[in-house]
């Protein structure tokens, strides 16, 4: 049954952006929100978990589950490879873009603080009736501009807090995942900054603890006093610049989640990458984002990509029912 809630928020939103939903547009929509999730698969765990080995996605992967496969993270977590990372707008185009997201078939949400629309996002996921346990919910934290390990824990903690505090919105009460944005200005204040995310977890607000933007050093500096190991690293990574190394941060148990995986924040592609990726496209009847995406995935990433486009977040999604070959990833490996 549709809440009156529901409805009375949808129609104020109609309203402010000057459309009109008829109450069966407000159905539909959340009916094709609802069949989403069974179509990937998500309320029943059936979706195939694939090994996050070697270049190419296992065969099992692509065969039973074509659209949205899952990893399982180094902490036994279940993840989507393809996640929908909300970008700087506000709660209002977060509470849309939101519901086109999990309309489509996204299920895991990368929503920066940096973003300053958590309280949208958190509506939005309220407003689906999606079961909390369908979705995977990433906060971050930006505290590195304090130093020392007493500071940097402090910081870190009212980073989470208020975190904790927008996502209540939505009723969101733990995260699946929480995500340090940037690392401190020396080891010290690193590992401030990592005790706040470890105390965190033992108070089981979050099942994951990550990091953004961490060399390889950085991580060493984690990885020495952890004791609850970080699982993600979210880094720019795309066809045209990919400075991090996705092997390396396997080999320490990370998975790389790219952002700006089709140029995005780095600086858009450029006629000369989305010709390359368009022509490797056309046999597989896939655009040059899909190609791009593709290529991480084979490369052992997983990425966090955003769009205002109802199609291109479908597009986004739909890039496991084919695969690339070696000389193709060569080709694409050069244009950086
Ligand atoms: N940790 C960090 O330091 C950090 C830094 C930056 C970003 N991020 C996260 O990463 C997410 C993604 O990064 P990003 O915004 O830099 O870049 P992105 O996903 O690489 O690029 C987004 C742009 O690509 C377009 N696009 C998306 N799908 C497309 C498709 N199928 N065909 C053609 N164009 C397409 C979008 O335009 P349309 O709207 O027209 O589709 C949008 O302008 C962000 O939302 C944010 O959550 C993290």
């Amino acid at each position: 049954m549709i809440s009156v809630r529901f409805i009375a928020l949808v129609l104020i939103l109609a309203y402010s952006s000057h459309l009109t939903f008829s109450l069966s547009q407000i159905q539909d929509r959340r009916k094709a929100i609802q069949q989403a999730g069974v179509v990937f698969g998500a309320s029943t765990g059936l979706i195939a978990i694939p090994t996050r080995s070697s270049v190419a996605l296992a065969e099992s992967v692509i065969v039973t589950n074509k659209i949205n496969p899952i990893a399982t993270l180094s902490d036994g977590s279940k993840f989507p490879l393809a996640s929908f990372g909300l970008q700087v707008y506000d709660d209002n185009t977060a509470y849309k873009l939101t519901l086109t997201a999990l309309e489509v078939g996204y299920r895991n949400f990368f929503a920066s603080v940096l973003a300053g629309n958590q309280r949208g996002f958190a509506k939005a996921i309220k407003e689906s009736n999606i079961p909390r346990e369908d979705l995977y919910i990433c906060g971050s934290v930006v505290s590195n501009r304090a130093s020392g390990f007493d500071d940097s824990k402090s910081a870190t903690t009212k980073g989470w807090m208020r975190n904790m505090e927008a996502f209540g919105v939505g009723g969101i009460d733990y995260l699946d995942q929480i995500m340090l944005d940037y690392p401190g200005p020396s080891c010290d204040s690193i590992r401030g900054q990592w005790s706040s995310f470890e105390e965190m977890h033992a108070q089981k607000l979050t099942k994951s603890i990550s990091v953004s933007n961490f060399n390889l050093d950085q991580l060493d500096c984690v990885l020495k006093t952890a004791t609850v190991k970080p699982v993600v690293n979210q880094l720019p990574y795309n066809v045209a610049y990919h400075p991090g190394s996705v092997t390396e941060n396997s080999k320490r148990g990370l998975l790389v989640q790219a952002w700006a995986p089709l140029g995005g924040s780095t600086g858009r592609f450029d006629s000369r990458i989305k010709d390359a990726c368009s022509l490797i496209g056309k046999q597989y009847n896939k655009s040059y984002a899909q190609v791009a995406l593709r290529w991480i995935i084979q490369n052992g990433g997983s990425f966090t990509t955003q769009s205002k486009n109802k199609d291109h977040f479908s597009e986004d999604l739909n890039v496991f029912d084919f695969e690339l070959t070696q000389n193709e990833m060569q080709t694409l490996n050069s244009l950086a």
